[in-house]
C-alpha cells in the first residue's frame, strides 16, 4: 500500500489543467490505480481523479459503498435528470456545497487491462462520475456550485 499526496487546490495548479488520454495499460498503471484507491479510502473520499495526486492522466476510482469502481478514459454515453446535492472533495477540504448533476448517466471507458467496458451510475455514483470526470479536465466542484450554498 502507498499513500500519496492529495493536492490542494489553493497550492497546486495541476488540478486546472487537462488530463492526458491513457495509452499504454502497463503495471505502471496499475500501481498508479492501486495508490488513488489506497489513497482515496484512507482519506475517507468516495471517489479520486489522478491529477488530485499530481498524475495528468484520465483514471477515476470511485466507491460509493458499492465496491472500488475504476475507469480510465472514461466518456459519457448518456446523462439523464438533474439533482441538487451537497458535495465535497478532498482536494478542497473543509467545503461543502450544492451542485447540480444528473441522476442516472452511463460512462464508457476501459479497465486497467485495456479493455472496453460501459458503466452505469445512478444518483451518488451519477454525481461521483460527474465530480471526477471533471477533475480530468481541470474543472472543480467548487466552479459549478449554486451561488450562496457553499460553506465551510
Ligand atoms: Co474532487
Amino acid at each position: 500500500m502507498a499513500l500519496r499526496e492529495i493536492k490542494h487546490y489553493k497550492k497546486d495548479a495541476c488540478l486546472r489543467k487537462k488530463s492526458k488520454v491513457v495509452e499504454k495499460f502497463d503495471d505502471k498503471l496499475k500501481l498508479i490505480i492501486e495508490d488513488m484507491i489506497d489513497t482515496m479510502y484512507q482519506a475517507d473520499g468516495v471517489g479520486l481523479a489522478a491529477p488530485q495526486i499530481g498524475i495528468l492522466r484520465r483514471i477515476i476510482v470511485m466507491d460509493v459503498g458499492e465496491g472500488p469502481v475504476v475507469l480510465i478514459n472514461p466518456e459519457f454515453t448518456r446523462q439523464t435528470g438533474e439533482e441538487e446535492d451537497s458535495e465535497g472533495c478532498l482536494s478542497v477540504p473543509g467545503l461543502r456545497g450544492m451542485v447540480k448533476r444528473p441522476v442516472d448517466v452511463e460512462v464508457k471507458g476501459k479497465n486497467s487491462k485495456g479493455e472496453e467496458i460501459m458503466l452505469n451510475g445512478k444518483g451518488l455514483l451519477a454525481r461521483a462520475f460527474c465530480h471526477e470526470i471533471d477533475h480530468l479536465d481541470g474543472v472543480l466542484f467548487i466552479d459549478k456550485v449554486v451561488p450562496g450554498t457553499l460553506e465551510g
